[in-house]
């Protein structure tokens, strides 16, 4: 059972309930769950690595809620720099010629933590929104460039890149495109990685070089001259906590050269620290070309995006005669970035990039250790992200039939057990805890999922 502390009187807690479940559509909301397949839960507090609900049990936080908590929560320094810079200056406009100093110093700051010659940003509030900007931008260069035949987009089956029209228009998940036709076009899509199922054959093909010419040949199909640019994830992440081979990117990253195209990374989860490296294409020393970045910027204590971009792209850009048709009320709200710029420095001051890599071998062991149950085909991490992939028979590596639910069963059971994790698609079971977990939480972490990997593999075998 979850620990219980300061609840809210019964009947507040069920007016609450009441309010939330007749007035709020929930994102990704279950819209017709019925009782007892989804938690019902309503959060009141959070520190550090635990959530408290306001019936008063407690939770670890094995998602960093939306992967983006990184500094951990009832960080007291980042509210009190958030009021006063509400104080001093809360919102004012970054149009025309008009800026402020968290936004510059924001700017300059994220140019000198950026991977190679990364050097100038433009803010948005959200991922998704970062994600069309980027794709906008990358078209407008190439019309500035003389070439306005490269728009294509040039995504993969499982990336996620947010649920705006463009984003979800790149965004590889079936379930989040269907429904929504037609949608935008100029997106293509080529194969995912998935070195958990990769088999060798004859050829000797490494898996990298196997999926990149995959990748290339969406291209290849396309005219290369009608591609703008590649985006992807460096480590998908709602898409199932794929980690790509060591020779997938530069593969990607040269195949992109010879086609004169841009690569664009989608940092949303992957940057600040969540990998063990600050941005996560640093594990392969691969430079995009445009960095998508949201989450862990401010670690969600307020909404913050951008798309940073190179020194040759931030010059063609300025050839263009007016002004930048594009931009949000919200492009570098100032009590964001002055809340960014405290959290980058909470991220250096405690070196939580690198205790993201140390705590991370920790996390791999003891995910490692789960393999002991027969359910487990894949246990899988790179810092602090990590997931266990559950499979049927772990020789074939065949998944559940997706009616049964396991991932969701395994979720359920953690959560009843004290811990917050994903079941997402593929029954992967998905972890991204803050980067100020400790060991012991981490043990603790494993415990509950060893518990409920056990009850779920007996419910499966009792209903067989
Ligand atoms: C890789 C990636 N890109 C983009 C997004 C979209 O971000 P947002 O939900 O802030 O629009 C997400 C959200 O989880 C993400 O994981």
């Amino acid at each position: 059972m979850t620990a219980r502390v300061e609840a809210i009187d019964p009947d507040q807690a069920s007016r609450l309930y009441e309010q939330d479940q007749t007035h709020w559509l929930h994102p990704q909301g279950d819209l017709n769950a019925t009782p007892g397949s989804m938690p019902k839960l309503l959060f009141a507090s959070g520190d550090g690595t635990t959530l408290t609900d306001i019936e008063g049990r407690t939770y670890i936080d094995g998602l960093a809620s939306l992967w983006n908590v990184n500094v951990g929560h009832g960080r007291r320094e980042l509210a009190e720099v958030a009021a006063e810079q509400m104080g001093r200056l809360a919102f004012s406009s970054a149009y025309g010629g008009f800026g402020h100093a968290p936004g510059a110093e924001l700017a300059a700051r994220l140019a000198e933590l950026a991977p190679g010659d990364l050097d100038a940003t433009f803010f948005a509030s959200g991922g998704a929104e970062a994600n069309d900007t980027a794709y906008k931008l990358a078209r407008f260069y190439w019309h500035l460039r003389g070439e306005p035949s490269r728009i294509n987009i040039v995504s993969r089956i499982r990336d996620y890149h947010g649920l705006t029209w463009a984003a979800t228009s790149a965004t590889g998940l079936a379930m989040f495109r269907k429904d929504f036709g037609p949608l935008a076009p100029g997106f293509l899509h080529g194969p995912s990685p998935d070195p958990y199922r990769f088999e060798p054959g004859p050829d000797g093909r490494s898996a990298g070089e196997v999926y990149a010419t995959a990748l290339e040949a969406v291209i290849l199909e396309a005219g290369p001259e009608t591609v703008a640019a590649v985006v992807a994830e460096p480590v998908q992440g709602a898409g199932g906590v794929i980690i790509p081979p060591d020779d997938y990117f530069p593969r990607v990253r040269r195949m992109c050269d010879q086609h004169g195209i841009l690569l664009i990374a989608d940092e949303v989860i992957t940057g600040f620290g969540r990998t063990g490296r600050w941005f996560g294409l640093e594990h392969w020393q691969v430079q995009p070309d445009l960095m998508i970045f949201a989450k862990g910027v401010t670690s969600g204590y307020l909404p913050l995006s951008g798309v940073m971009f190179t020194r040759q792209i931030f010059d063609v850009l300025k050839t263009y005669k007016g002004v930048l048709p594009h931009g949000f009320t919200y492009s570098g709200h100032p009590t964001a970035c002055a809340v960014a710029l405290r959290n980058l420095e909470i991220i250096e001051r405690e070196n939580l990039v690198e205790r993201s890599a140390e705590m991370g071998i920790v996390l791999g062991k003891r995910l490692a250790g789960l393999r002991k149950h027969a359910i487990v085909g894949d246990a899988r991490n790179l810092g602090l992200i990590g997931a266990l992939e559950l499979v049927q028979d772990r020789a074939t590596k065949t998944s559940y039939e997706p009616s049964l639910g396991v991932g969701g069963r395994v979720m359920r059971a953690a959560l009843a057990d004290g811990l917050i994790v994903r079941a997402l698609g593929g029954d992967i079971v998905a972890l991204s805890p803050p980067l100020v977990i400790t060991e012991p939480e981490i043990d603790r972490a494993a415990e509950i999922l060893d518990r409920a990997l056990e009850r779920t593999a007996r419910e499966l075998e009792q209903s067989s």
